[in-house]
């Protein structure tokens, strides 16, 4: 056995991640910390390393952890794989956009094959944090607002990343994250506090993790907020109780970066050897760059403070995956420069992530039919500096790819030659080059570019108008306080309405915006997100009709930010609604109670009508299958797919639900006047819940049943459980 021949300080070292420090190229690191991380890697000190990539890096270090440390013992290499490697997908919540789970595992499959051929075999994905507020600068990298969809889309991602053989040289370990309840940081400012119930905890927060590790997710990463009172870093309760007891999960949990020394920083531990001490207890295996296991932990156990069992048990988890990747028979096995050279960037790539952006564009609005545009004799003036970005569109998170990658709308487009397509800029997003580690700056005045975008609105049949957020708007500490248009863009757009008003406004963007005035003036609006590499062939298409958008939105638009946090799930409140011709019911004064755009809602080039709702029988016992059909057929003159959407509603329970709960969906495509029957089963996995104390129970009741294209399902029917 490996483990008993472990000094103390080796299993501490195998608990130490540290991010890439140096060079390989170059010579040994001296002095500062990159020496003394050096250092450590060869006394076998280092467990994993994040952000080396590269097959000639990779192999450069884990050479050192495998030919000149005492027991040889392999890195594992982590990576921050969120949508793609080189070769970029849409962003996470563009892809969920999606609904088509066999695209997104595909997606991650794909991620991964180019990750491995890289040298990483371990990702720091999927996000699967759930979030209901817009102005969370990371919503961008999840599944959305919804504990059902995240939960199937966390299993695809999980999934695709790990295959069915983790030990397969394209297959690389996920990283479900973050535990927990990040996306619940209050007011949607980045790193803020979570206060949230244990019903909250329990039915919404936990569920995609739950997926996750279900579907055999092998690590999890802790976040960076701290829930009720104590950091996740240090909660025994999320770590230990639930994880690893209630959940049997048999992998490791690494931290945040540097999360082991917040600890101090919120108030929670005296110094780094307390946070070590809680930490450690706590189940939180391994510490990303953050030195406090490597400088408190051995002493720790020497003083008698803590067991050496608790680095034993952190220690086993982390081998048992080294072991499930295949590192001990080769830990060279991810570093094969041919098969690098190979997969990079492979054609196959680009027809994956075009695949999977194509399906991520919803249709919100479409007056008039002026999409699909028509492919010959038009004038079309396409308006916005992100029509001709190649940067913007690969979206933040993408660390390995190079900048400037992304096919333009712009360029997209030019490939029909049928009509004459005019550019003009209009309106910059931000003022300098936008980065990852720099606040992104808006410009708010520069309309130097407005004369030239009227002039060439003016003259056109239709005005495409790709406006919305620079990529590195969204992502992790990019919270914002409005949700509008940013910068001078609504201000062009109105401008350009005033000339000609046939415009398609194209949004690019990472969260939820407030576009209020767009909707009411506008005719047509695309939702294309950030679509990643291909961004520009995946609109172009969809503009051109070459492929019908198919997409639902996994976040409601709110009407304006004040509406935010806005949500399909809600509770229906002792007030709902007006009875009395008085203001004591539960809204506000100034807005609709109803959103923009809501949960799952998106259109198509063709139309689908729903009917025939049934249930087979209206009483059931607790236990029972519960079959759904409805019927569905498609109206229109081309083909489409439509995602069937099946919610519920518990009307009464020892703990209040929310007005409605997608329990179903299915994604199907029809012929122009094809009708189709889809079937769902509701059973005790649909219709429980999970109580205060985090038991999943069913109780009788009355319930009802919706189903339709969006949360706002039109078709009911109603059934008692006994
Ligand atoms: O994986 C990320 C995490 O989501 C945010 N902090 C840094 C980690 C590693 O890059």
């Amino acid at each position: 056995m490996l483990l008993k021949q472990m000094t103390i300080e080796e299993k501490v070292g195998q608990m130490n991640q540290y991010n890439g420090f140096w060079n390989v190229t170059g010579p040994a690191p001296e002095g500062g910390s990159a020496e003394k991380k050096y250092e450590h890697l060869r006394k076998g000190w280092v467990g994993s390393m994040l952000s080396v990539r590269g097959v000639k890096e990779v192999r450069a270090v884990q050479k050192i952890a495998v030919e000149e440390t005492r027991l040889g013992i392999p890195l594992i290499i982590g990576f921050d794989v969120i949508h793609g490697y080189k070769t970029l997908s849409p962003i996470p919540l563009a892809e969920a956009a999606s609904w088509d789970l066999e695209a997104i595992k595909k997606s991650a499959e794909t991620a991964a094959a180019e990750a491995s051929a890289s040298g990483i075999n371990w990702t720091f994905g999927p996000m699967v944090d759930i979030s209901r507020d817009a102005r969370w600068g990371r919503v961008m990298e999840g599944a959305g607002e919804d504990p059902f969809l995240g939960s199937k889309v966390a299993e695809a991602r999980v999934k695709g990343f790990q295959g069915d053989d983790l030990s397969a040289v394209n297959t690389i370990a996920a990283c479900a994250k973050h535990f927990a309840a990040y996306g619940f940081s209050e007011s949607g400012k980045e790193y803020n506090t979570v206060d949230i119930g244990t019903s909250t905890l329990h039915n919404i927060v936990l569920p995609p993790f739950k997926a996750a590790v279900d579907a055999g997710v092998k690590t999890l990463m802790n976040s960076f907020n701290e829930i009720n009172g104590i950091p996740s870093t240090g909660s025994s309760y999320l770590q230990r109780d639930i994880l690893k007891d209630a959940w049997h999960f048999d992998g490791f949990v690494v931290s945040d970066w540097g999360s082991l020394n917040e600890m101090i920083t919120w108030g929670y531990a005296k110094d780094t050897r307390e946070a070590a001490k809680i930490t450690v207890t706590a189940g939180s295996d391994m510490d990303m760059e953050g030195y406090v296991y490597i400088e408190e932990l051995a002493q720790l156990v020497k003083d008698g403070v803590i067991k050496e069992y608790l680095l034993d048990d952190a220690v086993r988890r982390i081998l048992r995956v080294k072991f499930e990747l295949g590192l001990f028979d080769n830990p060279y096995k991810y570093c094969d420069e041919a098969r690098e050279k190979e997969t990079i960037g492979n054609p196959k790539n680009h027809e994956a992530v075009l695949d999977m952006a194509k399906k991520s564009i919803v249709l919100l609005k479409n007056k008039n039919h002026l999409l699909p545009l028509k492919k010959e004799g038009q004038k079309i003036a396409l308006i916005g500096t992100l029509a001709a970005d190649k940067n913007s569109p690969l979206g933040s998170w993408r660390i390995a790819a190079d900048d400037n990658t992304a096919v333009s709308v712009l360029e997209g487009m030019q490939h029909y030659k049928g009509n004459i397509l005019t550019y003009a800029k209009g309106a910059d997003v931000t003022t300098e080059k936008a980065e990852f580690v720099h606040e992104v700056k808006i410009n708010t005045t520069d309309k130097s570019g407005f004369a030239e975008a009227l002039a060439v609105a003016k003259q056109s049949d239709v005005v495409v108008m790709v406006l919305g957020e620079n990529g590195f708007q969204t992502g992790e500490a990019r919270s914002r306080t409005n949700l509008l248009l940013p910068g001078v863009q609504q201000e062009l757009l109105e401008e350009v309405y005033k000339v000609n008003p046939n415009i398609v406004l194209v949004l690019n963007n990472g969260r939820p915006l407030a576009i209020n005035w767009a909707d009411e003036h506008i005719p047509t609006i695309v939702e294309a997100w950030q679509l990643g590499t291909e961004t520009g062939n995946a609109v172009a298409q969809v503009l051109y009709g070459d492929y019908n958008p198919s997409g639902k939105l996994p976040m409601t638009f709110p009407r304006n930010v004040g509406q935010v946090p806005i949500y399909y799930n809600y509770k229906n409140t002792g007030r709902p609604t007006n009875k009395d011709n008085n203001v004591f019911w539960s809204h506000y004064t100034d807005v609709e109670k109803t959103p923009l755009y809501p949960f799952g809602y998106g259109l198509s080039y063709t139309t689908f009508e729903y009917s025939n709702l049934k249930l087979e029988g209206n009483s059931f016992k607790i236990g029972d299958d519960i079959n759904v059909s409805v019927t569905l057929k498609n109206t229109g003159k081309v083909t489409g797919k439509e995602v069937v959407q099946l919610y519920i509603r518990d009307l009464y329970a020892s703990i209040t639900r929310p007005v409605k709960e997608l329990k179903g969906f299915e994604l199907v495509e029809l012929k122009a006047g094809e009708t189709k029957t889809i079937h769902f089963t509701l059973n005790n996995k649909t219709l429980g819940f999970y109580d205060n104390d985090g038991k999943y129970i069913v109780e009788p009741g009355d319930f009802k049943v919706f189903v339709g294209g969006s949360s706002i399902a039109s078709l009911e029917a109603d059934f008692t459980l006994n």
